[in-house]
C-alpha cells in the first residue's frame, strides 16, 4: 500500500514521530469524513462511539449520523479505539453502540477504552446524557454483555440515561432503527446549546457509496469453486471466487464478505414432511416451502422453539435442562442437534401459525476475505471449510458453507455484502514487519495481506505461521506460499502439521521455538496478527506471545501484559477469530 505523506519533509520530527503523526492525522481525516455535514452548524454536537468486530455497530452509527441533522444534532461517529477515556468527560451527548464477542467479551476495538473506564480512577460523567444500543446473538450465553456493561458503567459514573438500553439479536435492523429514533429524540434537548452562529463552512464531500449493502446485498456471480484440501484430508476446504463487476463495491484486505445463504431444499422438504405439512401453505403471499428456503433459520433452534418443544413433548431431560440454568449441560445436549432432530426425536408437531414465530430469521454468514482487490480487480475470494458431520443418526451440513460448496452452480448469483474490519489491516507503513499466525482457514486474510504487499511492492518483512493436521493434504495454497517464499516476499515461513509426527506440533510450538527472533521483530515495530479458531488456538497463541515477551524481553508478568496492551493500543496486535 503506498503511504500518503501527510507530514511535510523538513519538519523537526524523527522518522518514528513522523510516522506516528501521519497515522494520527490520517485517522483524524477518516473520522472527520464520518461527521454529519452540519457538524459546523448551529446543531448540538452528538458523539456516537462504536465497538465492533465485523462492522454492524459501525454501520448503525453511519445511519444515525445521516439521521441526526433532522433532530438538530451534529453527529460525529468515533471508533472506540480512537478515543481516550479523558475525552469522554467533555462529551455532553453520547450514544454508545457496542457488540459482544468471544464469550461475553468486548470487541477488540473497545477493549482498551473499556479497561480505562472500568478503573476506579475514571472521571465522573455528571454532565453526560447517554443511551446504549447493544448488539449480540441470543444463542450465546452472555447475550449482549458488553453493551449491558457500558450501560451500567456510564450510569455508575453519574451519566444520565435518556432512553433505556436496547439489546438487539442478530436480526437487529428494526430494533436498532427504533432505538436510534427514540435516542435522538430524547437526547436532542439535553445539555447546553451550542454557542456561536451557524458556520458557512462548505459541506464536506461524501464518499461515494455503492447501492449495495447489508440491506440490499449484491447478486454476485460465483466464478469458481475449487476444493483445495487433498483427497485424504479429514476436512474439505474450498476456495471460492466471486465477481464484483458492476457492483460499485470495494473492499480492503482484512474485511469480511457476508454470504446470504439459502437453506437446502431437501432439508426444508424433510422438515415440512416431519411436521405433516404440505409446503403449499401460504405465508404473506409466498409458499411455506419457499419461505423456509429463503427466510428462516431451520437448523439452529431458538430458545423459544426449545421451550415450545419442551412444553409440548413434556420431555423430562429437555425440561430439566431448560429449567435448571446449567448452560454447559444444555449446550452439550444441544450440540449437533438441529430443529428437525427435535421434531423427529421428541415427536412434536406444530401448525404453521405455531411454528413461524418460533423460528429465527436466516442470517448471513461472514467470512474473512482471502484476496486483495489490488491483485484481483472486480473479484473477491473466500476460503471456507465445508461443515459436514453426523449426529443423531443423520448427516448434517453447514448452512452457508454447504450452500456454496454443493448447491450454487458456476456463474449463478449469490447475495453478498461486505463488513469492514478497520483494525485488521496491512500496516500503513510499507516497511513495518508483519507476523501472521493463521492455521487452517485462518490463512484467509493473510493470503490477502501478502497479495496486497506483493501488489504494492511493500518492502516490509513478512512472517507466516501456518499449520493444520497433515502436510500432504492440508497445506492449502502451498504453491502460492512457496512461490512467495522463493520471491522473498515471505521472509519467514514456519509450518506446524500436528499429525505428521508423534508429538503434536502447533503454530504456538513454532512461535516458542523462534521466540527470540519473534520478540526482535515486535521490538522493531512489528505487527502481530492472528486469524482462526477463537476457542483454543487464539488463546494458546496469546499465552505463548506473553511468554515470549516475558522471556526474551526480560520482563515480569505485569510488564509483559503492559507490553501487549501497548501493542493492542497501537493496533499492532489484532485478531480476527471465530
Ligand atoms: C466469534 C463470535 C462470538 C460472539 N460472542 C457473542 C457473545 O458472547 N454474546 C453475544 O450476545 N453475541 C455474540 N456474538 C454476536 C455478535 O455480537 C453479533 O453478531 C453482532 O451483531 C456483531 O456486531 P459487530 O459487527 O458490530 O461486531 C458473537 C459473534 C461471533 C462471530
Amino acid at each position: 500500500m503506498s503511504e500518503k505523506k501527510i507530514i511535510a519533509t523538513g519538519t523537526p520530527f524523527s522518522e518514528d514521530q513522523q510516522q506516528w503523526l501521519s497515522g494520527f492525522f490520517a485517522g483524524a481525516n477518516t473520522r472527520l469524513l464520518k461527521q454529519d455535514d452540519s457538524a459546523q452548524s448551529n446543531n448540538r454536537p452528538l458523539t456516537i462511539i462504536y465497538g465492533t468486530q465485523t462492522g454492524n455497530s459501525e454501520s448503525i452509527g453511519d445511519d444515525i449520523v445521516a439521521l441526526a441533522n433532522d433532530y438538530g444534532l451534529a453527529a460525529e461517529l468515533v471508533d472506540m479505539g480512537d478515543i481516550e477515556v479523558e475525552n469522554l468527560a467533555d462529551i455532553e451527548r453520547l450514544l454508545v453502540i457496542c457488540s459482544t464477542y468471544g464469550e461475553g467479551e468486548m470487541p477488540d476495538n473497545a477493549e482498551m477504552l473499556w479497561e480505562a473506564i472500568s478503573e476506579d480512577s475514571a472521571a465522573k460523567l455528571d454532565h453526560m446524557h447517554f443511551s446504549v444500543l447493544s448488539l449480540g446473538d441470543s444463542s450465546y450465553d452472555e447475550f449482549c454483555l458488553a453493551g449491558r456493561q457500558w450501560d451500567t458503567r456510564l450510569a455508575e459514573l453519574g451519566a444520565n440515561r435518556v432512553v433505556d438500553r436496547v439489546d438487539c439479536d442478530v436480526d437487529f435492523d428494526d430494533d436498532a432503527e427504533a432505538w436510534s429514533k427514540a435516542a435522538l429524540d430524547a437526547i436532542k434537548e439535553t445539555g447546553s446549546a451550542p454557542s456561536g452562529a451557524a458556520s458557512s463552512a462548505p459541506a464536506k464531500a461524501k464518499k461515494e457509496k455503492s447501492q449495495y449493502n447489508r440491506k440490499n446485498p449484491f447478486p454476485s456471480a460465483l466464478l469458481s469453486n475449487k476444493t483445495i484440501t487433498g483427497a485424504n484430508s479429514s476436512k474439505e476446504i474450498k476456495h471460492f471466487e466471486f465477481s464484483l463487476k458492476d457492483s460499485g463495491l470495494s473492499y480492503e484486505a482484512g474485511d469480511a464478505l457476508n454470504v446470504v445463504p439459502l437453506n437446502d431444499p431437501e432439508l426444508v422438504d424433510s422438515l415440512i414432511a416431519n411436521l405433516g405439512l404440505t409446503g403449499d401453505e401460504v405465508i404473506e403471499g409466498k409458499s411455506l416451502r419457499d419461505t423456509l428456503i429463503t427466510e428462516y433459520e431451520i437448523k439452529l433452534p431458538a430458545t423459544s422453539f426449545l421451550e415450545a418443544v419442551a412444553a409440548k413433548s413434556k420431555d423430562e431431560e429437555l425440561n430439566r435442562l431448560l429449567k435448571n440454568g446449567d448452560k454447559e449441560a444444555l449446550n452439550d445436549y444441544l450440540w449437533g442437534r438441529d430443529i428437525i432432530d427435535f421434531i423427529i426425536d421428541l415427536k412434536v408437531n406444530f401448525s404453521v401459525e405455531e411454528l413461524m414465530p418460533l423460528l429465527r430469521k436466516l442470517q448471513a454468514r461472514a467470512y474473512s476475505i482471502s484476496s486483495s482487490s489490488k491483485k484481483h480487480q472486480d473479484e473477491v475470494h473466500l476460503t471456507i471449510s465445508s461443515v459436514r458431520y453426523e449426529s443423531q443418526g443423520r448427516d448434517h451440513q453447514g448452512v452457508a458453507s454447504c450452500y456454496l460448496a454443493d448447491r450454487v452452480e458456476e456463474n449463478a448469483k449469490v447475495a453478498v455484502y461486505f463488513s469492514p474490519n478497520t483494525s485488521f489491516r496491512v500496516p500503513n507503513n510499507p516497511e513495518a514487519p508483519m507476523i501472521m499466525v493463521g492455521p487452517g482457514t485462518g490463512i484467509a486474510p493473510f493470503r490477502a495481506f501478502l497479495e496486497e504487499r506483493e501488489s504494492t511492492q511493500a518492502k516490509g518483512d513478512n512472517w507466516l505461521f501456518f499449520g493444520d493436521r497433515k502436510k500432504a493434504d492440508d497445506f492449502i495454497y502451498q504453491d502460492e506460499i512457496e512461490a512467495w517464499q522463493a520471491s522473498g516476499l515471505l521472509t519467514k515461513l514456519d509450518l506446524a502439521f500436528s499429525r505428521d509426527q508423534e508429538d503434536k506440533i502447533y503454530v504456538q510450538t513454532r512461535m516458542q521455538e523462534k521466540g527470540a527472533e519473534l520478540f526482535a521483530w515486535l521490538d522493531r515495530g512489528g505487527y502481530f496478527f492472528i486469524c482462526g479458531d477463537a476457542m483454543y488456538m487464539a488463546k494458546d497463541v496469546d499465552k505463548t506471545l506473553h511468554n515470549i515477551i516475558s522471556e526474551h524481553g526480560k520482563m515480569d508478568e505485569d510488564a509483559a501484559i503492559a507490553y501487549v496492551n501497548d501493542l493492542k493500543k497501537a493496533k499492532r496486535y489484532v485478531r480476527d477469530v471465530y
